[in-house]
């Protein structure tokens, strides 16, 4: 087994926010908002929160897949969100996302409104303990809110995780390759998610592989 290594955890230099907004993940973001409506189905036209939101690329997705979603997209980053904001205007749908720049490590900054849906993409390898973000995650759920929290999931070897990065970001610049196979190293194992999802009081079976490099938490709380 490959131990975790953390990478740094805000993305705040100019040149990394260009970097990884020039990355081109529309197919996975526009798989994270099907995934996300197939849970939650039709936004209901309360505000859902998106932590570690970065460019906002995710909360753009959402908002053009669904004319009633409203977003708060929630990050540590100022550059990252100054990238954000004119992204949202370019699409076209500043009207349905605002930003709030804040820490997930620091429930209080998340503020004491629940919302309908709290989403969360790639961010769970940013931070070294990761479990008083997910409790703060799982307490601004509204009654009947979805949470869906997806991130990558560390291999078991170096030579899967050398796969990876080949398969993945072989036709990559050599500093996307490094970003893609640092975060790999940074990530959960599928195991360690699930323990941190326990730790929380949510089920083991809300955690699945959904791709050969993802788990995803996926949970309703009852209404
Ligand atoms: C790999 S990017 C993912 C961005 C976006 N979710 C996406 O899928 O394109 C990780 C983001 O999480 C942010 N981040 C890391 N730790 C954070 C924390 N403790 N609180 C809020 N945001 C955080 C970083 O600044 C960065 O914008």
């Amino acid at each position: 087994m490959i131990p975790r290594v953390l990478e740094p955890e805000s993305m705040d230099g100019p040149d990394e926010v260009a970097q990884y907004d020039a990355m081109d993940h529309r197919a996975v973001n526009d798989r994270f908002v099907a995934d996300f409506l197939a849970a939650h189905g039709p936004c209901r036209g309360g505000e859902i929160l998106d932590v570690g939101t970065g460019t906002a690329r995710i909360p753009i997705a959402l908002a053009l897949a669904d004319p009633k979603a409203r977003i708060v997209g929630f990050d540590l980053a100022p550059a990252m969100l100054e990238r954000a904001g004119r992204n949202v205007a370019e699409a076209g749908v500043a009207d349905r996302i605002r930003f709030i720049l804040g820490d997930a490590k620091s429930p209080a900054s998340l503020g004491d409104v629940r919302y309908e849906a709290v989403l969360s993409n790639t961010i769970v390898h940013h931070i070294p303990d990761p479990a008083p973000a997910l409790a703060a995650m799982v307490e601004r759920l509204e009654p009947g809110g979805t949470l869906m929290i997806r991130d990558l999931a560390r291999p078991d070897d170096a030579e899967t995780l050398a796969a990876l990065v080949e398969r993945y970001a072989g036709e990559e610049s050599p500093e996307a390759r490094e970003l893609f196979r640092a975060s790999l190293h940074a990530a959960l194992t599928v195991d360690e998610a699930t323990r941190l999802a326990a730790g929380a009081g949510l089920p083991a079976d809300c955690i699945a592989m959904t791709s050969d490099r993802h788990w995803t938490l996926t949970w309703r709380r009852p209404a």
